[in-house]
């Protein structure tokens, strides 16, 4: 059955998030993008905004969604950019099964209907604005500053990703967070000169530890930001007084993603043990 018939089918009024590519990367982290709402809670009772750069299927608006639910009697505002559309440099990831089956998944809508599917279950009080395009476009017409939290996750190469997060300094308000997914190392962790040598590559091994990272956000992040925090590879910095604040989400309630399967769920639960002692 073609998964959009199955989704009209079997996911009446439920999010469709049962297929190997729905969670790109470790569930874990919605479990941070929740608390980080929670965070920002304590200092701003009145409405939040939300920009997220690069929705996929939705499952990380869906996770905004849940933080507003929780933390704000589900009143806010997700504002999703994504061109929803391939994205990757086809001459840098030739041997990438991931990249072929995303690049398909595009391609031919699939993604994105699945994410209008995602965005339709989400409360109605929580104003959900989706943006299909460039995010480099959507900066460029963007006047309005006005975001509490903005969370990037679209192209993963170096240059994608610091245009991403140059074009978002300014647009968050004081107090408010710059927030991305997929910080898998630091930069203090890899071998600079291969992570430099291969800053258009999505996801490559760092012949120094021997694990997986994506070399352009961790170049990105750090030359921003210097050394941020993060949680199994969310990372997250607060606007205070003009410059960036590392923060602590220790203290903050740990909630799970309802929307997650019992696969992606057990995942969170088990990574969750893993590093629990070592949460910031
Ligand atoms: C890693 S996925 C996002 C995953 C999603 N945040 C989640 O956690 O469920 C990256 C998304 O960014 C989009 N994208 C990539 N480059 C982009 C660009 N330059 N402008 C807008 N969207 C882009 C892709 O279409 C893809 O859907």
């Amino acid at each position: 059955m073609k998964i959009q018939d199955k989704i009209k089918k079997e996911y009446i009024n439920k999010p469709f998030l049962d297929h190997k590519r729905a969670v790109l990367s470790a569930p874990i982290r919605h479990i941070f993008m929740i608390s980080t709402v929670g965070l920002l809670r304590k200092s701003k009772s009145s409405k939040i905004r939300i920009l997220e750069i690069g929705s996929w299927f939705g499952a990380s608006t869906l996770s905004w969604a849940q933080g507003l639910e929780e933390y704000y009697n589900s009143f806010g505002e997700i504002n999703c950019v994504d061109a929803w559309k391939p994205f990757f440099e086809k001459e840098n990831h030739k041997d990438e099964e991931y990249v072929s089956e995303m690049e398909q998944l595009l391609e031919d809508d699939t993604v994105f209907n699945i994410f209008l599917h995602n965005i339709s279950t989400i409360k109605s009080s929580i104003k959900i604005n989706y943006f299909r395009q460039m995010s480099s476009k959507f900066f460029r017409n963007q006047n309005n500053k006005g975001y509490d939290i903005i969370f990037i996750d679209a192209d993963h190469t170096y240059e994608a990703v610091t245009q991403d997060i140059k074009n978002s300094l300014d647009l968050v308000l004081e107090g408010g967070i710059i927030c991305g997914d997929d910080l898998n190392l630091q930069i203090k962790e890899v071998d600079i000169d291969h992570a430099k040598k291969n800053h258009n590559k999505d996801f490559i091994q760092d012949p120094k530890t021997g694990k997986n990272f994506h070399p352009g956000v961790t170049l990105a992040v750090s030359e921003i930001f210097g050394d941020v925090n993060s949680w199994g590879g969310f990372w997250a910095v607060q606007k205070v007084n003009n410059s960036w604040k590392n923060i602590s989400l220790r203290e903050i309630p740990k909630i799970y993603p309802k929307h997650f399967n019992n696969e992606q769920l057990s995942k969170a639960k088990d990574h969750y043990r893993d590093i629990e002692e070592k949460i910031i």
